[in-house]
């Protein structure tokens, strides 16, 4: 078991029993970057094609969608050496189930969304600029099956974010509003 301060978790007094600050920092940091991609993502379609405001809006989205890309690729990595304390004991054994399945599909989800987006445009044969500072060249052959497949896999995705966050906001208010246990406060980004 992970030892803090020479205890063993278990022992821990229950204001030590939340998430890093470092693992706190990032998912507030993605729970922003996610309501700013989506608005810009739903936005595009509004723009009128040809015009500079849909190339800005495009501009924005894609840049977010690769800043969200690094920063999971950092979150991964810290998730895997800062595995977080124990769910409470309270929990039944499918709530916990049904948590790490959320979780895990929100990760995944953080992950493909980004790497559809780019292989869209990379298999069109377009390199993707992040935020005009620099761009990342295409690094796939040109396959414009696999580029409409990736806009398919892209559009039908969101969808899937939207299913995931909503159960994910759901459950935390239930923590929060009806059971009152510690769920909520072990992500909350200041201790109190
Ligand atoms: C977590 C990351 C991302 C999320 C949650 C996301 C979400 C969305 C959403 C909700 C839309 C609107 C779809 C519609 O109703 O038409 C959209 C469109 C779009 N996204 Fe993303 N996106 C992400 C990353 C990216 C990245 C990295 C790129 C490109 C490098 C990209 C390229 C596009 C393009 C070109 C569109 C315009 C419509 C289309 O071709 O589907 N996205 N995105
Ligand atoms: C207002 C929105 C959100 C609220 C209130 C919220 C709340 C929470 C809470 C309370 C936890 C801790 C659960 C536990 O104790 O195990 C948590 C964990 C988590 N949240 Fe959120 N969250 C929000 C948005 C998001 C978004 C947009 C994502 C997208 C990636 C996300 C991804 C995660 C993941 C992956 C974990 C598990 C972390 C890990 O074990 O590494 N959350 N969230």
């Amino acid at each position: 078991m992970k030892e803090v301060l020479g205890m063993s978790s278990a022992q821990m007094p229950s204001e030590l029993a939340c998430y890093d600050p470092v693992a706190r920092g990032i998912h507030w940091q993605i729970a922003a970057l996610a309501l700013i991609i989506v608005s810009l993502g739903l936005a595009i379609p509004e723009a009128p094609r040809n015009t500079a405001s849909r190339d800005l809006l495009m501009l924005l989205h894609r840049s977010v969608g690769l800043l969200i890309l690094l920063v999971m690729l950092f979150r991964a990595v810290w998730r895997m050496s800062h595995p977080p304390p124990p769910l409470p004991p309270t929990m039944r054994r499918i709530e916990v189930a049904l948590a790490h399945a959320t979780h895990w599909g929100l990760y995944l989800m953080f992950f493909a969304m980004p790497l559809a987006g780019y292989v869209n445009a990379a298999a069109a044969g377009h390199s993707v600029s992040f935020f005009g500072l620099f761009s990342i060249p295409p690094l796939l052959p040109e396959n414009q099956k696999l580029s409409q497949l990736a806009v398919a896999a892209h559009q039908v995705g969101q969808f899937v974010v939207y299913g995931l966050v909503a159960a994910h906001v759901a459950a935390g208010l239930m923590h929060r509003l009806i059971r009152r246990d510690e769920v909520w406060g072990r992500m909350l980004p200041v201790r109190r």
